[in-house]
């Protein structure tokens, strides 16, 4: 089965790399239909009432109810919110036990995400791009594994590893610029970044400050469906802020604001595309909006990063015509929004890029 490290590590300069968000996977196909070979491949192996069969069934049988909801228009964007969702509905929120109705209504669009970058989290406060997930942090990303945990029991088995595993995801750092930076260039960058976009995104170098700002729509106006979606939607923050991961010594909760968190910028060169739904494929476009392609597709074979723009490079064809490419009409896909750089000119632009380089 899926493990963490599936959508939060990936590859970049030919280095692994843990912690970036894998914009590789390709849930634009029904991820079920490998399940009845997997089915034949276990039981060749082990009998129906083995140990490893009986924990493959759980997993089978939530990814046979998921996949089918939670394909996405464009591969290299990530429907995990989606599973959540639909995990939460047929799961009882106090026995975590699998119940084959859902309690929830489920709609049935598939708002994409971008992965974030792990390294991160350790200057937040809230966690997703919502800025919803509030609390003990072990244990919200403990809720990916309702997935394939048996119920509460095993919840309570898995619990201290969840400590761990935060710890370990606290101790990330991001991977460094690996070109040359132009110094003259990134310095001017950095008077820009202080007039233009510190009082959002924070201070680097030493002494890092970090304002922890959840920024509303208004301001923002980037794309809203994620805000209205998946973990807004009122009877799945009920379920979980009654469930076994609200429950105190290590209490989580939902939080449903309208807004999306002003991330911290640290090692965002490798992190392309932007923006939550990584609708944006390049530093230069998001920090000029009229320049940000409509219809773009970028290559998923051979790694084509581009470091002037910084980013992937990218063509425009005039349509969508496959699943590798990305049209900003679409529901949840949108380019718009963050408009904070539009007023710069051509070389405050590219210095201010110099400086991001150095995050
Ligand atoms: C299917 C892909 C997938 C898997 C598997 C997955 N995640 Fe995630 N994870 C995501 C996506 C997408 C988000 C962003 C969701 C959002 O913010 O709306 C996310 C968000 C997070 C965040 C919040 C980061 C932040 O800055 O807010 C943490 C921490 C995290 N995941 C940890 C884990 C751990 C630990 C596991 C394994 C137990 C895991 N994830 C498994 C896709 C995945
Ligand atoms: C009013 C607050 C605000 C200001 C000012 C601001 N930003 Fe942002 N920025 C945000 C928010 C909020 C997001 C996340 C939006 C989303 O994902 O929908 C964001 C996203 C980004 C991202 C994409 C992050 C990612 O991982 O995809 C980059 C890069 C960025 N900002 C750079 C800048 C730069 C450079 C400036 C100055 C020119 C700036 N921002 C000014 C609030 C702000």
């Amino acid at each position: 089965m899926p493990n963490c490290l599936s959508c939060h590590a990936s590859y970049l300069e030919n280095k692994l790399i843990i912690g970036l968000g894998n914009t590789l996977l390709d849930f634009s196909s029904d991820q079920s239909i490998n399940l009845q070979f997997l089915n034949k491949l276990i039981l060749s192996r082990h009998d129906s009432s083995s140990l490893a069969y009986k924990d493959f069934k759980i997993y089978k049988q939530a990814l046979e109810v998921i996949a089918p909801l939670s394909k996405t228009n464009t591969q290299g964007v990530n429907p995990a919110d989606k599973y959540a969702l639909i995990l939460a509905s047929h799961r009882n929120n106090e026995s975590l036990e699998w119940q084959s109705k859902a309690s929830v209504d489920i709609d049935k669009s598939v708002i994409p995400t971008d992965v974030p970058a792990w390294w991160l989290l350790k200057k937040k406060n809230a966690m997703f791009y919502t800025g919803v997930g509030r609390g003990d942090f072990s244990r919200l990303m403990m809720a990916s594994s309702l997935l394939s945990l048996n119920d509460s029991s095993d919840a309570h088995q898995i619990d201290s590893e969840f400590a761990n595993m935060y710890a370990f995801i606290m101790s990330i750092d991001p991977p460094k610029y690996s070109k040359t930076i132009d110094q003259t260039a990134a310095k001017n960058g950095k008077i820009i970044f202080e007039k233009n976009c510190q009082q959002c995104h924070g201070t680097y170098g030493n002494n890092p400050t970090y304002p922890n700002l959840l920024i509303p729509l208004e301001t923002i106006k980037t794309d809203p469906e994620l805000i209205k979606a998946n973990f807004s939607n009122s009877s799945m923050v009920d379920w979980y802020n009654k469930s076994w991961f609200a429950r105190p010594p290590f209490a989580s909760q939902l939080v449903v604001q309208k807004g999306y968190i002003a991330p911290p910028l640290d090692g965002i060169w490798a992190t392309a595309p932007y923006l939550h739904n990584g609708s944006v494929p390049t530093l230069e476009d998001l920090l000029n909006s009229s320049q940000r392609p409509p219809i773009w597709k970028r290559n998923f074979n051979i790694e084509e990063y581009d470091a002037r723009k910084v980013g992937w490079k990218y063509h425009t064809p005039a349509s969508k015509t496959d699943t590798q490419t990305y049209d900003t009409s679409q529901k949840g896909y949108g380019n718009q929004g963050h408009y904070f750089g539009d007023g710069l000119s051509l070389s405050q632009r590219s210095d201010l890029i110099e400086y991001l380089k150095s995050l």
